[in-house]
């Protein structure tokens, strides 16, 4: 028996549905990338052709074909933690609005693992990268070296090095704001624990903490200031040490939520209440800050908005009609009153013993 040779079936080209659809090539690919509108009557013959030919078109041999990509990048520390998923939403749902797609890479603040996905995507012909860096990225030095090729922007932590463009809320005056209600609340004896102290972000809440310790003429004890990173163990971990002082603090601003729901369990575990024996406030504003037991008073800080900026940004200068000049957008915080403080007439019971059986 003879055998015969299957002839390999031939790509389906644009050239095809032009034709096809009696368009012509540049309708066919406005439709395809969605790029510039077309008319309804004009995107229903292409839509059909494309439907009758069974085209599938190859975003790789076209991003081959230019040397880029439509897709971003997005490189996070860890998309389990809950202030970040909002940022990525905002990256997101700008990207799509302008025909980008994205690509979603968590480094857990390792910044080797960020280094490799940054040098991966950027292999990949990327549109643009967005980064929230880690601890100690180097994200400077290879945009310097490497990445003079890609837009690159840094959303909520920008690295002291970095010259380009960011978008951050405003940690400094966040954190005085949250400080000052406390303050204003009669509590003296404040405690903060912070995030990563290698993290700029985590820097400027320690630094607004500060300040309106200062404006209040107010000492800082050393032991008050507990360096944790933005996670719950940590702010376990920090509130138990700070529940050994003397005199124990009478409130504690975390440097985000995560730690602040680290805090609760600490003095949960310790048999003490909050807001009656110990005030607690957050930063961040996670959905959870609303539902913990007590509420949690908090700064919120406008994850969603962050991203849709940054993802603006980015995709201008992409398309090359960005500003001459470098933007470091910089986007207000607002503290969340809700349960979890109270004024310190009510709070201060100093004969109060503890379950570890310590006393103040
Ligand atoms: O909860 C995550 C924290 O790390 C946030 O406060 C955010 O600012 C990020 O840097």
């Amino acid at each position: 028996v003879a055998r015969t040779k299957k002839k390999p079936e031939r790509r389906i080209t644009i050239k095809d549905i032009a034709q096809e659809a009696g368009v012509s090539l540049g309708t066919v690919s406005h439709v395809i990338t969605g790029k510039m509108p077309v008319r309804p009557e004009m995107r229903r013959k292409v839509v059909e052709a494309i439907r009758q030919l069974g085209y599938q078109p190859s975003l790789l041999a076209r991003g081959l074909r230019r040397n880029k990509t439509s897709i971003i990048g997005m490189v996070i520390p860890d998309i389990t933690n809950p202030f970040f998923p909002a940022v990525v939403r905002g990256v997101e749902d700008v990207a799509f609005q302008n025909s980008f797609r994205l690509v979603l890479c968590n480094t857990d603040n390792d910044p080797e693992k960020e280094e490799s996905y940054l040098r991966e995507l950027h292999s990949y012909r990327m549109a643009g990268l967005i980064l929230i860096p880690s601890v100690s990225s180097q994200i400077s030095t290879l945009v310097d070296l490497e990445f003079q090729d890609v837009p690159v922007i840094c959303l909520d932590r920008r690295p002291e090095d970095w010259t380009g463009e960011s978008v951050t809320v405003d940690n400094v005056q966040g954190a005085f704001e949250a400080t000052n209600y406390l303050i204003k609340l009669g509590h003296r004896s404040i405690a903060m624990i912070t995030g990563s102290l290698h993290l700029t972000n985590a820097v400027g809440r320690l630094e607004g903490f500060r300040r309106a310790m200062r404006k209040a003429k107010l000492d800082v004890e050393q032991e008050y200031i507990q360096e944790g990173r933005f996670d719950r163990i940590s702010g376990y971990d920090k509130m138990r040490i700070l529940l050994q002082h003397r005199p124990r603090p009478t409130a504690v601003f975390c440097g985000n939520d995560l730690i602040a729901l680290g805090v609760l369990s600490a003095l949960r575990e310790a048999g003490l209440r909050c807001p009656q024996d110990v005030s607690v406030v957050g930063f961040d504003d996670i959905e959870l800050a609303e539902l913990t037991d007590p509420s949690l008073t908090t700064v919120f800080q406008p994850g969603y908005q962050m991203g849709a900026r940054g993802a603006t940004l980015l995709i201008r200068r992409i398309r090359g009609t960005a500003e001459k000049n470098s933007q470091h957008m910089v986007l207000p915080t607002e503290l969340k009153v809700r349960r979890s403080v109270a004024p310190l007439v009510f709070t201060h019971k100093p004969s109060r013993t503890t379950k570890s059986g310590s006393s103040d």
